[in-house]
């Protein structure tokens, strides 16, 4: 039985895209603008509108998407009708988006033939939100019906991103601003949200009382690609934690809401970060790890060290990797210690999230139980996205009592047979909806920059520099130690023997 909660109607949209010509417009946008096209999902008479300071005829950008398309959609085929149908949505206007020109040319086609919905997607550098949401204004573009999409990160820390609010807010009602976090759109995190609230199972277990500690991680093997620019003023704390990283501990931790309702869920998130104990300088040397990599090798194949990337300023001392202990200050987490980490060029891509049960309160097996692990429950955000539950079973046979772990295992995969969605397929039509959900209200970006803020003076304030781990491993052994002093341990395939 299925049962579908989001309202499926999509009014026809203008989608005007800041950056449309730029990494991001063309690895993500557009080709999830062109699956949700193919899958039906886009109303005739809608328009793709990219802007930018490109010198592109209608035509050539035409023909730069088409190209994007064959390159990023994975190997899926841009099939010839929907091509036909997505290549008619498609203008581009050159402009540049802070200043004067191309602003008339885009109010007037926008004004050709008014769509219901209007969507700015600010793809942009955030600096540039405030005079883009100016622009939209007194160019006269607004609609009833207009929303501002902004790219994370707002910001670069907690004054920035207030005045970035501020200068949008002044435009766009809150209701309208819509802060991205393309985490909450991947399939498996909305999951957690159904594992936690759909199911009587686990909500009993969920709180210091059964639950040990849990682990983040999100660790990727490529390093900082052509981005090097971006990155090196932004490290890996500023990238991944501030929002993606705590946007999952938000999920794992907050309260069951209410309801779906936009507010109701984001009032239970920001409970959360409200709550997350302060890390300063007394406690960044035993909470926190910074590393950065050196050259080393990932699946045999050498890499070079984030110093000899393009862009890097020599001797940065910008972090790729951190791993903090974070602790939540209330009644259900007291004393359950949150593990995160994160970093460029490790070992292997992989996001997941671990819950530790405690062990069993008195062993009546062979043993003293002492060694044993505790159960696990393991969601896998990407790839082959699973929920598991490690758990002890018996070992078939005569000849004792052997127990070992064993799997239950809900691999999607399997059990739907489908290929997911990009994470920004559902955001991006969440947007045309109004449906705010899945993305960040303004202080909840605000909140998280301001406990990310503390951790980034602590740093300054101790000269504390990132530690270096070689291309292909796990990050610094600083890493290890950090939760292996209380006791614990990073989670592994092997960790469980399965
Ligand atoms: C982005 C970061 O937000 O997320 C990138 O800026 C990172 O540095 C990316 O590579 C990871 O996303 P995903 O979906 O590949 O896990």
């Amino acid at each position: 039985m299925a049962t579908n909660f989001n309202n499926p109607y999509i009014a026809p949209f203008d989608y005007v895209v800041f950056g449309g010509s730029g990494d991001l417009a063309t690895r993500k946008l557009l080709p999830s603008l062109f699956r949700r096209d193919r899958d039906g999902q886009i109303p005739p008479p809608s328009r793709i509108i990219g802007a930018s300071r490109g010198e592109f005829s209608r035509s050539d950008y035409q023909s730069f998407v088409e190209k994007n398309l064959h390159e990023f959609l994975d190997g899926e085929d841009v099939d010839g009708q929907t091509w036909t149908r997505f290549r008619e949505r498609l203008h581009f206007v050159t402009m540049d988006a802070a200043a004067e020109a191309g602003w008339p040319d885009l109010v007037a086609l926008l004004d050709e033939s008014p769509r219901e919905v209007r969507v700015f997607y600010l793809a942009t550098a955030p600096h540039l939100f405030g005079p883009i949401a100016r622009r939209i204004a007194a160019s006269g573009a607004l609609c009833p019906e207009a929303r501002v999409v902004l790219e994370k990160p707002i910001g670069h820390d907690l004054a920035s991103a207030r005045q970035i609010n501020d200068e949008v807010g002044a435009v766009f009602p809150e209701h309208r601003i819509f802060r991205i976090d393309h985490y909450l759109g991947k399939e498996t995190v909305q999951n957690l949200l159904v594992l936690r609230f759909a199911n009587a199972l686990f909500e009993p277990l969920w709180q210091s009382q059964h639950i040990d500690h849990v682990q983040i991680t999100v660790a990727e093997s490529l390093g900082i690609e052509s981005r090097g620019g971006y990155y090196d003023r932004t490290g890996a704390l500023r990238d991944m934690v501030q929002n993606h990283l705590l946007q999952l501990l938000c999920l794992v931790a907050m309260e069951p809401p209410a309801s779906l309702d936009r507010e109701a869920v984001r009032d239970e998130k920001i409970k959360v970060l409200h709550a997350l104990a302060p890390i300063m300088a007394a406690d960044v040397g035993h909470k926190t790890v910074r590393g950065q990599y050196r050259a080393g090798a990932i699946a045999g194949a050498p890499v070079r060290g984030y110093l000899e990337e393009a862009d890097i300023a020599s001797a940065s001392t910008t972090e790729t990797f951190a791993a903090i202990k974070a602790e939540i200050s209330n009644w259900r987490w007291a004393g359950v210690p949150f593990y995160l980490r994160t970093g460029k060029r490790m070992q292997q891509k992989v996001s997941e999230i671990v819950i530790q049960f405690r062990p069993v309160p008195h062993w009546v097996f062979p043993g003293n139980g002492t060694e044993q692990t505790p159960d696990r429950l393991i969601i896998r955000v990407q790839p082959d996205e699973h929920i598991r539950l490690n758990l002890w079973t018996k070992e078939p046979g005569p000849g004792g009592l052997r127990l070992r772990m064993a799997a239950l295992n809900l691999s999607f995969a399997e059990t739907f047979k489908s290929k997911f969605p990009d994470a920004y397929e559902r955001l991006l039509m969440d947007v045309v909806r109004g449906n705010a959900t899945l993305f960040m209200r303004r202080d909840e970006v605000e909140a998280a920059w301001s406990w990310i803020d503390q951790i980034l003076s602590a740093w300054d304030e101790t000269g504390d520099r990132p530690r270096p781990y070689t291309a292909g491993t796990w990050g610094p052994s600083a890493a290890i130690a950090l939760i292996e002093r209380d006791n614990r341990t990073w989670f592994e395939e092997q960790t469980d023997g399965l």
